[in-house]
């Protein structure tokens, strides 16, 4: 178990957190919470305004599959995988690789790349369609805090039984009270969010043994 940045070749998204901010009401809320096209594909004010495959995706793979030491044949699950990006460039950067993505977003999966026809599940991280510790590797990225409490340690759990060891999580958080007041002012979908002692924590009821690292908007 350790916290490990294997996010760190992404480029750093650009946030007018004052815009969102302003923007930002119950209404607009409910909205990105559909997690449908104007979550993804509307104003920047309802989610990612615009979310196009860009490759930006690759280097990151490389850096999971080297850490894990992922082979052809090994099997990866990427949980809330949105429009699949991830899954895709695991699969290039490893040929051979069996890789899968869930999410909760109709949506998405039904703009994820033609090729990944038939790899991407429609389901909710608390509830994996996966038997016991069959995936070589489990990732999730920016998802299991739009749980609430209980089910984001739910979801934690199902990551723990269906992986044989190697996995890895990026969840919000905040270090001061200052990253916190930045975190709220642009959050739109968490349910669930905490300094890193409540997330190790809820890793620790939930059982959960593998890897996490923080996203924190500073
Ligand atoms: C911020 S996006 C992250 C997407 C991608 N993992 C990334 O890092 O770019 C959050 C994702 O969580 C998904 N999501 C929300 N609730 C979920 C749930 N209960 N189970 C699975 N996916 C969920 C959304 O549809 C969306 O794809």
């Amino acid at each position: 178990m350790a916290e490990l940045d294997l996010l760190r070749s992404l480029p750093k998204p650009k946030r007018n957190i004052e815009k969102r901010a302003a923007a930002k009401d119950p209404a607009v809320i409910a909205v990105a919470k559909q997690y449908g096209e104007m979550y993804w594909d509307g104003p920047r004010e309802y989610g990612y305004g615009g979310y196009r495959y860009d490759g930006r995706w690759r280097s990151v793979a490389r850096d999971i599959i080297a850490h894990y030491g992922l082979r052809a044949g090994m099997r990866a699950l990427d949980i809330g995988c949105g429009k699949g990006f991830l899954v895709k460039d695991l699969m290039l950067e490893c040929p051979g690789l069996e890789a899968f993505g869930l999410d909760i977003s109709r949506y998405a999966i039904m703009h994820a790349p033609e090729e990944l026809t038939g790899r991407l599940h429609l389901g909710t991280a608390d509830r994996l369609p996966f038997a016991d510790h069959s995936l070589d590797c489990v990732l999730s990225l920016n998802t299991i805090h739009n749980l609430p409490r209980p089910r984001a340690a739910a979801a934690m759990a199902e990551i723990e039984r269906v992986s044989r060891g190697k996995s890895f999580v990026v969840v919000d958080s905040y270090r001061t009270p200052h990253e916190k007041e930045i975190f709220e002012s642009w959050v739109l979908t968490a349910e669930f969010h905490d300094y890193p002692e409540g997330w190790l924590k809820l890793f620790r009821e939930a059982g959960y043994s593998g890897d996490w690292n923080w996203t924190i908007i500073k």
